[in-house]
């Protein structure tokens, strides 16, 4: 058997939409039921559905042979993993974003609210900012004082135009990738590239 991680939500249907395609057939995983592995025994694959920003941990402890992960939370994780294919969905860019009328002076301490604080801290390199975690709707902190600057996911762009904000900087660009685990992808590897050179 294949172990694969995919995330749940939006990205991990399409991906598994994409193994679908080649014939690969999970029972019941469409079925949105609270069930979190499924498996087609005949292709010797199985599907487990992981919070996206925990996929890098499964695979890199070999809990799973691969996963599928955006770009951000691989880089964030700072996973020790193979990334052995960029999918080309799910793209977006990680951006610095602050309200239309914000000027960072660089002449204070920079107040930077994200969900990406090893991104955010990277970025702004020796420059001293005082970094403050959140876990969702990132684009308020700046609106009600609680930073000054977001550091944070820009796809289509609406959240910012409806909340009066604007991109600064990209940080870099954003999409899916498949990733392997270092122990299990020597074991599975002729397995596992066949696999993806199907995929895509
Ligand atoms: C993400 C991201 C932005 C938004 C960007 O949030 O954090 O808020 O999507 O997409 P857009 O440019 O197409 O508007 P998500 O929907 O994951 O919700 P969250 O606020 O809970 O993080």
């Amino acid at each position: 058997m294949i172990d694969i991680a995919l995330p749940k939500g939006r990205l991990g249907d399409d991906v598994y939409r994409m193994f679908k395609n080649m014939g690969i057939n999970a029972v019941d995983i469409e079925a949105k039921t609270r069930k979190l592995f499924f498996e087609d025994k005949q292709n010797g694959v199985r599907f487990y559905l992981i919070k996206p920003s925990d996929v890098a941990v499964y695979v890199e402890r070999g809990a799973v042979d691969i996963g599928v992960v955006g770009k951000d939370s691989l880089v964030e994780s700072g996973a020790d993993v193979y990334e052995l294919l960029d999918l080309g969905i799910g793209k977006c860019n990680m951006c610095v974003c602050s309200p239309n009328a914000f000027v960072d002076k660089q002449n204070s301490v920079l107040k930077v609210a994200t969900k990406y604080p090893y991104i955010a801290r990277e970025y702004y390199g020796e420059r001293e900012i005082d970094i403050i975690k959140l876990n969702g709707s990132i684009e308020l902190a700046p609106l009600i004082g609680l930073s000054h600057v977001i550091v944070d996911i820009v796809e289509t762009g609406s959240t910012l135009r409806e909340n009066n904000l604007k991109v600064d900087t990209i940080i870099m660009e954003l999409s899916a990738r498949v990733i392997a685990s270092k122990s299990r992808y020597n074991f599975n590897k002729d397995r596992i590239d066949q696999l993806l050179r199907e995929l895509i």
